[in-house]
This record gives C-alpha cells, structure tokens and sequence, in this order.
C-alpha cells in the first residue's frame, strides 16, 4: 500500500492530506504549506494550513472516541500498538527514505535508525499496557482505599523537526496506551514522516483516536494549545514556544509536560583514552545529525593536560566525515532543517569568528560554491576560549557549533558546567568511576551519561531540569505521570444499616 493520503502533482510535488476523525482532509482553508527538501532547497512536497476549525474538528473527533478508547481493556489497545510496531517494521524503508528527505537527516547514520526507533517505541509501549496499576492504600480494616490509574481525556501534542516521527511516536504510544485520544500538531518544516504513522495507524486505530493535523505554530499550535477541549497539553521544541504553551495551560489547569532546548556539557578528565572519548564527543555532540538535538553535548569541557592533543584528534576525525545529499548512503551528515535556521548558525559561527579570545580550531562558514552550497550544508566547526560566559557558550545553536573550554580544577569545571539555563543532558568521560558518578550527582541535568554519548532508549527516565523542561514521557514511569491521572476511591468496609 502507498501513502493514501498522498499524491503527486505533474511535478512530483507530493500534496499530503491530514487525519481528522478517521477521514483524510485537506483542511478548511484549502490552504496549503509547502516542504522544501534541505539537501536540494527543492519543493518535495506539501500539507494542509491547518488552523482553527481544523483543530476543533479534530478536538470534536479525539473526544468522541476517547468515549471507546478510554474504556478499552488495556491489554487490547497494547495488542493494536504491537501491531502497528509490525507494521512499521516491515516497511520501515521507506519512511526512512521520507524521514531523509524532508528533514535533510542523513539515511545511514540518521533517518534509518530513527524509523526503527519509532517501531521500537509502539512495541515498548504496547507491552505495558498492563502495567497501569493502581495501589491500594492501608488505612486499616474498616476500610479500602484504592487508586487507579485513569486516562485523562484528549492529549493535545506538538512536535518540532529534528526528529519528527521518532519525537511524534513518544507522544503517541504512551499517551494511547494509557487510554487516552490524541491531536496531534506535526511540525510545519517535517510533517511527511509522521503523517506516514498516521496512515499505519489508522489501519489499525478506531477513527478520532489518533489525529494529526499540519500547520503553523502560531495558527494551528496556537489554536491546539489553547483548545478548552484539551485535557492535556505536551509539547517538544524551543523553550521560548515552551513557555507559551505552558501559560495557555495555566489558563485552563491542564497538566503540561514539555521537552525543551539544552546546552549540555561533556566534562573529560585527563586519565581518558583520548581517540576512544573522541569517538564518544562526536556522537555526544550529534555531529551526523547536524546537531540539531537538544541533548547535543555542545560544551567541551576539556582538562588542560589533553586540551591540544585531543582537538587536534576531534578535527582529525571530525574532518573525515562526510558531508552532502541526505539519501546518499556514503554520507554521514546531512542538512539544516531550513533557511531560518542555517542563517542562524551560520550567524553563530561569524559570531564566533569575531569574538574576543575565542580561537576557531576547525571548520568555518559554509562553502559559498559546488555542491554543497546547493542545500543548507554546515561545516561542524569548534571554538576555543577559556570561558563559559560568551554567548556562543550560553545559547542553544542548534547547530554543529561546538565550544571547548580548558579546565584544571574539578570543581570549577562543576560549576561552569552547571552555570547555565539549560539543564537536559550531560556526558562525563573518565576512567576513575568513583570520580565519574560523583560528577554525574553534582552536574545539574536530567540526564548523565557516564564514558558514552548516545541517544534516548525506551525505558530510561528522560526530560529535563531548569529551563530544559517538565516531566518524562520516555518510561513506564514517564506514561504514568505524564498521560494517566490518579483517583483515589475509599470504601466503608462497615456493612451499612438497614434501610
Ligand atoms: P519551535 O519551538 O518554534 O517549533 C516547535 C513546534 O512548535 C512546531 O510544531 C511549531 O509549529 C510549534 N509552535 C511554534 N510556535 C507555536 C505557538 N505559538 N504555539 C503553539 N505551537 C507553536 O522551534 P523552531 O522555531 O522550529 O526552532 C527554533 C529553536 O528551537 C531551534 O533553534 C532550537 O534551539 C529549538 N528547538 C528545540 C527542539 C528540541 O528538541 N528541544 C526542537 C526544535 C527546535
Ligand atoms: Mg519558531
């Protein structure tokens, strides 16, 4: 089966539609968003403006099914999950290949992964269907007193571009699993991927339980977020949009769980094996994903002792990776998501060039000619100065922009890498365990990771701290806290009088 709610015009343009209570629609307005394709700057494709009406009828649909879906015995929505992870599975290709192309993420090292993530993801969650317990509390024998674990109505979700099915999967599965219905807001620069879900997912789900609607943030985000119909809002994308999302919560007393921005530091001591925590820094700073990822470790704490040898290792081997056409599967990095966000990092790097004390080591502003000045291809590039105050050490780039500062004293390196808004993720690299885990407890950050720099993997606790975010999504736990409410009911064991 093809993408039904796909079409290609005479010029391949591929016009998608969005999900709406079970039915493919182009939307109220007619309207249309297109999709440029960042490793050629080409028109690939097109979705629906997606506004006000549209998220109304989709909220209207969500809450008609959550009728059903909420009172499904729990192990059947896990069995439609796991069958929706199969189905994934089996074509997996092909959304990778859709993945590559309109986020301009490399096939091989990025898109491919990302597909058999979210496969994971539905299977991870479907086998946890039966785990949302309640407790019983004891309050002694005159009495029970329970909990359970109820779903908490009509989930409204946004999800932004870097890693769009992967990051739209974890709202989806844990928030249908506990019983609840979704809409779903794609982000507007990557929306193809995830409407591919949805059409698996429809194959499998009772119409109004999963809908996904396209559109601008500021239309149809805007609309989804501030929908009285929603019970629940949870957002993944820039802190500042973060922030809005959770005032339009506080104006109904809707929970909130948000995955926002970070600035995460890697700290490596001088006892390492430097070609071996090289290795560890690029996959950390998510240079084969152009290092547009939140939990991008993008502040080299570097020991003094190592400073040259292990920068002149990191350009070594940072050099040898490839750049260029996001489904070429000799390339290892592909492109920026759009023009806004490739001028942004090409902003920060001249930023850099001109900032006081600060040293460019490797890379630079992109080719201006040849084949990669055809799509917004950035060159990684690495900075030093000897401090944590500058603004390309305090803000998040999204791009692959990384910072080294030289430290010699520990707890120094501690508080610099703790001296900053953010607080997702950090890495720490040394080979004295004791040493490591007393760094892991003092960094401030949701997530450490001690002689590794990989990515989140279903059933740890993920999320961040300070202005990284609210709650967890990525566990059992995550499902529990961020997708079911707890009501507590108290029997009278007493036999009650006679009428
Ligand atoms: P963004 O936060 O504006 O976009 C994320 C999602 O929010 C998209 O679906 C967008 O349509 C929606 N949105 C935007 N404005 C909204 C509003 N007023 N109400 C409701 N929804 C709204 O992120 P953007 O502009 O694409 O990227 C800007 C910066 O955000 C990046 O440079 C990066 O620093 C950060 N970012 C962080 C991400 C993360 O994974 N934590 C992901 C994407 C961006
Ligand atoms: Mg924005």
């Amino acid at each position: 089966m093809a993408m039904a709610q796909t079409k290609a015009d005479t010029n391949g343009i591929r016009h998608a539609q969005m999900l709406i209570g079970g039915e493919w629609t182009t939307g109220a307005s007619g309207e249309e968003i297109g999709i440029e394709a960042p490793g050629t700057r080409q028109l690939m494709g097109a979705v629906p403006r997606g506004g006000v009406a549209d998220v109304d009828s989709a909220v209207k649909a969500a809450t008609a099914a959550f009728a059903g879906w909420g009172r499904m015995v729990p192990r059947e929505r896990g069995r439609l999950l796991l069958r929706i992870a199969d189905a994934i599975d089996a074509r997996s290709e092909e959304l990778a290949r859709i993945i590559a192309e309109e986020t301009g993420n490399a096939l091989r090292t990025q898109a491919r992964p990302e597909a058999k993530m979210s496969a994971d993801i539905f299977r991870y969650f479907g086998g946890l269907a039966s785990e949302l317990k309640g407790e019983t509390i004891p309050l002694g024998e005159h009495v029970l007193s329970y909990t359970r674990r109820e779903p908490i109505g009509v989930v409204g979700a946004i999800i932004p571009w870097n890693a769009p099915v992967m990051l739209g999967t974890l709202k989806i599965a844990p928030a249908l699993c506990a019983g609840n219905t979704l809409v779903l807001k794609a982000a507007e620069d990557a929306p193809l991927g995830i409407l591919w879900i949805a059409a698996i997912c429809h194959e499998f789900l009772p119409k109004g339980v999963l809908n996904v609607v396209t559109g601008y943030g500021m239309e149809a985000g805007a609309a989804l977020s501030a929908h009285p119909g929603v019970r629940k809002l949870s957002f993944t994308g820039s802190t500042e949009v973060g922030k809005t999302v959770m005032r339009a919560a506080a104006d109904r007393i809707v929970p909130v769980s948000l995955e926002l921005g970070g600035k995460s530091p890697s700290i490596v001591y001088p006892d390492v094996n430097e070609d071996w925590v090289v290795d560890g820094i690029i996959a950390a700073m998510r240079f084969t994903r152009q290092s547009q990822s939140c939990t991008a470790g993008s502040r080299l704490f570097l020991h003094a002792d190592i400073f040259d040898s292990f920068l002149g290792k990191l350009e070594e081997k940072v050099s040898k990776l490839k750049i260029g056409d996001p489904l070429d599967e000799a390339n290892d990095i592909g492109a920026i998501i759009n023009e806004k966000q490739f001028k942004k990092v090409c902003g920060y790097v001249e930023d850099g060039m001109k900032q006081p004390g600060a040293r460019m080591l490797f890379g630079g502003p992109p080719p201006k000619s040849g084949p990669l000045s055809k799509g917004y291809f950035a060159i990684p590039t690495v900075f030093a100065k000897d401090a944590n105050d500058w603004r390309l050490a305090r803000e998040e780039i999204f791009g692959p922009v990384l910072v080294a500062i030289r430290w010699t004293d520990e707890a120094d390196a501690i508080r610099m890498a703790n001296d900053s808004h953010y607080g997702l993720a950090a890495y720490v690299w040394t080979r004295d365990i004791g040493r490591a885990l007393r760094a892991a407890h003092a960094i401030e950050a949701g997530w450490v990771q001690v002689n590794q720099g990989g990515g989140q993997v279903p059933g740890h606790s993920y999320g961040g701290i300070k202005q990284s975010g609210i709650g967890r999504e990525f566990s059992l736990e995550g499902m529990l806290d961020s997708f079911t409410q707890k009501k507590n009911v108290s029997v009278n064991l007493t036999t009650p009088p006679p009428a």
